[in-house]
């Protein structure tokens, strides 16, 4: 594709394709933009212009093709491929994203756990045994890794994605409370739960 998306549509990419997912469950082939728009709360209009930059997927008074849709959304968002993904850091975040289990509904493999506390050794999270950091190089090299998803403490945070792209992997998702943008020859998404709350707050005083 050689039109560049703007971020914040790709952002709103995973809603439809959560939304798209459910009507898929319950059986439901076609939906129209205004239906579609109604249970999202979006505007019908916003629907037609986020899909049109890939092309529209819709047809004149037929509406949209749920699956065809689905299927459309999930290759764009690379999630009907599986991605490999281990998790450094086995405390309580990296142990609860360990043993969530629908991630691999939408591609995302958890393969590996890791962790410097020799009190972990072999505690097992789901399937997955946590494995001590000096295991990783060779973890890495003999598994298709492609994120690593970091829950350690930040001070940690910089020094351990900057190893993991010298091991060659490519894809970062961060939790430690650091933005880390300025590694080259990796992909960051940094996630801030804290941040989602203090808009939550934000909205809360607003409304008071
Ligand atoms: P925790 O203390 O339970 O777990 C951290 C684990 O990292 C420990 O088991 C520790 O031994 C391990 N560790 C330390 N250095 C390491 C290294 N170099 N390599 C591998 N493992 C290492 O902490 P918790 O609650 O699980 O939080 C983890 C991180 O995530 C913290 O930095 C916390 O601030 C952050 N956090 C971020 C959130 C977010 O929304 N981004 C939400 C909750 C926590």
């Amino acid at each position: 594709m050689d039109k560049q998306i703007s971020q914040a549509v790709i952002r709103r990419l995973p809603r439809y394709y959560r939304y798209l997912g459910e009507l898929l469950d319950d059986g439901v082939e076609r939906i129209s933009s205004n239906d579609l728009s109604k249970r999202m709360h979006v505007t019908a209009s916003q629907i037609r212009q986020d899909l049109n930059n890939f092309g529209g997927f819709g047809q004149q008074g037929y509406g949209y093709n749920v699956a065809y849709l689905h299927d459309e959304i999930g290759n764009i968002l690379g999630v009907n491929e599986t991605h490999n993904v281990i998790v450094i850091g086995a405390g309580n975040l990296g142990q609860a994203i360990a043993g969530y289990v629908k991630f691999e509904r939408v591609g995302f493999k958890i393969i590996g756990l890791f962790d410097t506390n020799p009190e972990l050794k072999g505690k097992m999270v789901r399937d997955l045994p946590i494995q001590m950091l000096d295991e990783l190089p060779d973890f890495i090299k003999n598994n298709d890794v492609e994120i690593a998803a970091l829950t350690l403490p930040k001070a940690n945070a910089k020094s351990t994605a900057l190893k993991l792209v010298s091991l060659g992997v490519h894809a970062i998702w961060n939790f430690a409370h650091v933005d880390l943008d300025d590694i080259p020859d990796v992909v960051i998404e940094n996630v801030h739960l804290s941040d989602s709350l203090m808009q939550l707050s934000y909205n809360i005083t607003k409304q008071k």
